[in-house]
Order: C-alpha cells, then structure tokens, then sequence
C-alpha cells in the first residue's frame, strides 16, 4: 500500500538527491537546476481552493480520501441496462398491481429524480470542477459527473420501461409545486458557481464557493434525495418494483459516496482556510439547512398525502431532523433538532451492498468490478 505520510515527509529528501545527482552528470551549477525543480508540485504547496499548483499533475499525492474515493466509485460501477426490469414492467401494466397512492408516489420520485441529477452533473462540470484546485479532488469529480449521467440514464430508463408519460414526468419540475420549490432553492447556489464571472480568492468568493459545496454535499445530495430514496426502497421490500429498487439501491451507493466526498472537501477547505467559518456564515447555513428540510417536508406530503407503505409524512418528518442533524454535525455544526430516533434503520444496511447483495433478488450477485493496486 501507499506509504501516504513518508511520500510527504521523504519528498525534500528526494528532491536533494535529484539535485545532486543531476549536478554531477551534467555539470551545471546545481542552483540553476534547484530553480527548475522549484516549479515542481511539492505536496505541501498543494490546495483545494487558490491552490497555484499544476492541476495537471495528479502526484505527488495530497488528499488521499479523494483518491480512495475516486478507486472506490470505479469499483462500484454499473450500468441501469443490466438490471432487470420484467417484474416492474408487468406490475405496472396489471390493473391491480398498485394502488392509486403508489402510483402518484412513484410518478412524483421519478419527477423529482429525471432532472435532479442533471442539475448534479451540471453543477459539477460547469461550476464546481473549475474553482478546486486539487486534482486527486477533480479527477473525483470527474467520476462522479459520470455517476450523474448513470443515475439520469436510470430513472430514464425506468421511466421508458414502464411506458409512463415523459413529458409528463420530465415536466414535473416545471409542473409540481412541490418538485419546483426544490429545484428552485438549489438553482442559486448553482448560478453562483456557474457563472463565468464567479472568481475565488476573496473571503466573498470563498464563502460563496462553500456555501454551495455545503448545499449541494448536505442538502441536495445528503437529504433531498433521502425522501425518495425510502420510498422506492420500501416499495422494493414490499417485492414490489424490485427492478426498480435495485437502480435506487445503486444510486444511493454513489449518492452516499458523493455526500461524503463533499463533506471531506468541504471540511478541508475549512481547515486550510479558517478564516471563512465565522459565525455569521455559520448561521447563515443552519438557516438554510431549516429551509431545506421543510421544503423536503413539504415534498414528503405531496408524495404521501394520505400515508401509503406504512409510510406517512410525519415519519418523515422525523427522518429529515435526523439527518439534518447528521449533515449538520458532520461539517461541524451543532444539531438543529431535538431527535434522535432513525424511524428507518434499515436505510443504513441499504448503501452496504456487499452486505445486502442481491437484495431483490433481480440481478447477477455481489456487482463490483475493478481492483485496487496492493503496492506492499
Ligand atoms: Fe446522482
Ligand atoms: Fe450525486
């Protein structure tokens, strides 16, 4: 395995014994090619935001959970085509096969979902790629832009298989208030990485570069997504749209995976630049963190009116404190709720599915590819 520390720590020494042994083959003076290995990436010059490093230059390795993360996503990959949708596809059709309620459920987790993920890829190739200056972190992203396009390419071809209205669903965002609300409290903090103006380099900049890495890691990825997520699981162990249970158990696999990378840039960025975690901005994002979960609240009862599943809103009502609660204390913030209770403790077994593997029982067993390099 990588020595991660000695790599750091060795560096100098390394650098020295080039110099020297330059020196001597080729006779020059050994400042004029101190000067040279000057502009060489050395770890500790290395950052995730302003960082005057070459992005280009992947090693020396710095931020080894990016790195990990990175192998980790490559090993978990899938594609939506290899999971078998007969069963949902024949529920679906079958008059009796869902209620009225499951139905309407289904339809809205797919409204919200078709273009969710779209505006995750966009946010990242568009926005946030360009102002993290790390490249262990960008080649993550790039992995993760990917994982975006699978999961528009699932709920697509969920939405394909069972015949529904696409115009219909891929509307919804426009169409459900509920949908809409989510979408629009997200869109700002997109346009303020987007835009072709936004620079980092100022305590403004930067504040506004991790206000929206806070909101996309936390809020869009690490609780907007958790409502629908529940239901099309708990669907699934009913043994009902099983084929479809097992797309959202993959996704929400990758989704974990993108929560916690945010959380780990996120928390760096303010361990190298402290300077932005005042109290002001601290209150500015619990404020925002209440915002969003009654918004995902308000999404939970659009979908449920009446409580279908065992599920009903209140529940998830419980379960959106949570993990507010948890977002919130992982980037170091105290907890905004009074709760302490998971009302969906088997939630946690389904990001594990090495654990849980061939949950539904509708695709080939324990689907990893790739490997990961023993270096010992
Ligand atoms: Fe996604
Ligand atoms: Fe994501």
């Amino acid at each position: 395995m990588i020595n991660w520390e000695n790599n750091a720590v060795n560096q100098s020494e390394k650098d020295r014994i080039l110099i020297d042994s330059m020196a001597n083959k080729i006779e020059q003076k050994p400042d004029e090619i101190k000067d040279e290995l000057v502009r060489r990436v050395k770890v500790e010059d290395k950052r995730i935001i302003n960082g005057g490093t070459d992005v280009n230059q992947l090693v020396p390795f710095k931020y080894k959970w990016a790195w990990e993360k990175y192998l980790s996503g490559c090993a978990n990959h899938w594609m939506p085509q290899e999971i078998n949708m007969s069963r949902d596809i024949a529920l679906w059709k079958s008059s009796d096969g869902l209620t009225e309620d499951e139905r309407r459920l289904v339809k809205r987790n797919l409204g919200f979902f078709v273009t969710a993920d779209s505006l995750a890829a966009n946010n990242i190739v568009l926005g946030t790629y360009r102002h993290i200056t790390a490249p262990e972190c960008r080649q993550y992203l790039l992995r993760q832009a990917f994982e975006e396009a699978i999961h528009t390419h699932a709920y697509q071809y969920i939405v394909e298989s069972l015949g529904l209205d696409e115009s219909e669903i891929f509307n919804a965002y426009h169409e459900i208030p509920s949908i809409r609300d989510k979408d629009e409290f997200l869109i700002p903090f997109i346009d303020t990485l987007t835009n072709p103006n936004f620079k980092t380099g100022t305590q403004d900049g930067d504040q506004q570069l991790l206000r929206s890495l806070i909101v996309f890691s936390c809020l869009m990825e690490g609780l907007f997504f958790y409502v629908g997520f529940v239901q099309i699981l708990a669907l699934g162990r009913q043994n009902k749209m099983t084929g479809s249970a097992e797309q959202y158990q993959y996704i929400l696999r990758d989704e974990s995976m993108h929560c916690n990378f945010g959380i780990d840039l996120v928390n760096t960025i303010k361990l190298e630049n402290p300077d932005l975690w005042t109290n002001q901005f601290k209150e500015e994002i619990v404020s925002i963190f209440h915002e969003a979960v009654s918004l995902e609240y308000r999404y939970a009862e659009d979908t449920m009116p009446r409580g279908v599943l065992g599920l009903n809103s209140s529940m998830f009502k419980t379960y959106l404190r949570f993990i507010a609660n948890r977002r919130a204390q992982q980037i170091g913030l105290p907890k905004l709720f009074d709760c302490e209770e998971n009302p969906f403790p088997w939630m946690a077994e389904m990001v594990d599915l090495k654990k849980e593997k061939n949950f539904f029982e509708t695709r080939v067993i324990d689907y990893q590819v790739g490997g990961a390099l023993q270096w010992d």
